[in-house]
């Protein structure tokens, strides 16, 4: 059963429907990402809140803690309930120091791959996104061999659908080449609109586009017309960030973070702000 309350309706990623309104798991893990968490109690009532809102779409990634943010999510929701999906991603490991190095060789991603179905509890992953570039963002380059090897992951029944995140137009248009991509995540927000361009083309395709740090991610979105707009509508910046969001394209899909139930509540309740005319042009400059 889908939540008739959450806002933003549904979108369909290849033959799974999931609703607009989803949840980005990352900071779950803790400080810096790297698990375990202090309050595991804390964060599995989280998870289980978002699935009790009607929530279908949690985005994670081996890469979380590393592997503890999945470990918990299973935990948390296994066995999962038909309509929720779990997106992950692969492609970036960890180090010692928290850093982020790329493993987007074929062995590395294929166990990633395996890891990520141990400690999901799952036989198939639903869509797994392809991490490219680095921390300053996309980077050019052929993203072939690594996406040639998911493809192949996926005609051998481990994958149902995939994507790529942290890419260029020119690598979703090489992706698409190989193998279908049912959703592209980049970093995208109010106030960080790189991807205008890519977002309208994608909705011409008919491909989701999940912008990752929607609320700004490790440091929140602020902006003086965000706070006038949001005091004037008696809502919180939060929520005008991700009601634009919503109103911005029909393919765009929400994964706003966050390890407290209470904010939880609030942006599922807020996202669905209706914004005028009015307020939208005066948030359109924020990004201009
Ligand atoms: N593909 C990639 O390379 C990539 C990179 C980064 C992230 N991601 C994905 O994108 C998801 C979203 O990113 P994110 O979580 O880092 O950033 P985000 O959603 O932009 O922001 C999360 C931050 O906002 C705070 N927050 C959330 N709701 C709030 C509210 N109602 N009031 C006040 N503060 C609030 C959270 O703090 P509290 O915990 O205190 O609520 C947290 O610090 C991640 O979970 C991950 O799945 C993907």
């Amino acid at each position: 059963m889908f939540s008739a309350s959450l806002p933003g309706g549904t979108w369909t990623l290849g033959d799974l429907t999931v609703t607009r309104f989803g949840y980005g798991a990352m900071q779950l893990a803790g400080p810096g990402v790297m698990g375990p968490p202090a309050d595991r109690d804390g964060v599995l009532a989280v998870l289980r809140e978002a699935a009790g809102l009607g929530v279908t779409h949690i985005d994670t990634s081996g890469a979380y803690g590393p592997r503890v943010t999945n470990q918990l999510i299973r935990q948390a929701l296994h066995p999962y309930s038909e309509p929720l999906h779990i997106v992950t991603k692969v492609g970036a490991t960890r180090d010692s120091d928290g850093g982020w190095p790329p493993a987007r060789d074929p062995e590395s991603l294929r166990r990633s791959v395996s890891e990520n179905l141990e400690d999901l509890g799952l036989e198939v992953l639903d869509l797994v996104n392809l991490r490219l570039g680095d921390a300053q963002g996309p980077q050019p380059g052929s993203l072939a061999e690594p996406f040639e090897t998911l493809a192949g992951l996926q005609q051998q029944g481990l994958i149902r659908h995939l994507g790529v995140s942290n890419a260029t137009a020119e690598q979703v248009a090489e992706a698409q080449a190989i193998a279908p991509v049912v959703c592209v995540q980049n970093m995208y927000n109010l106030a960080y609109r790189q991807d205008d361009k890519l977002i309208d083309m994608l909705a011409e395709q008919g491909i989701a586009y999940v912008p990752f740090f929607p609320l700004g991610g490790f440091s929140p979105l602020q902006s003086s017309a965000l706070s006038a707009v949001a005091a004037r509508l008696d809502a919180t910046p939060m929520s005008v960030a991700l009601a634009w969001l919503l109103q911005r394209s029909p393919n765009i899909l929400l994964i706003p973070g966050t390890s407290s139930a209470a904010h939880l509540r609030e942006n599922a309740a807020g996202a669905g702000l209706p914004l005028s005319d009015e307020d939208l042009a005066e948030l359109d400059k924020i990004g201009h």
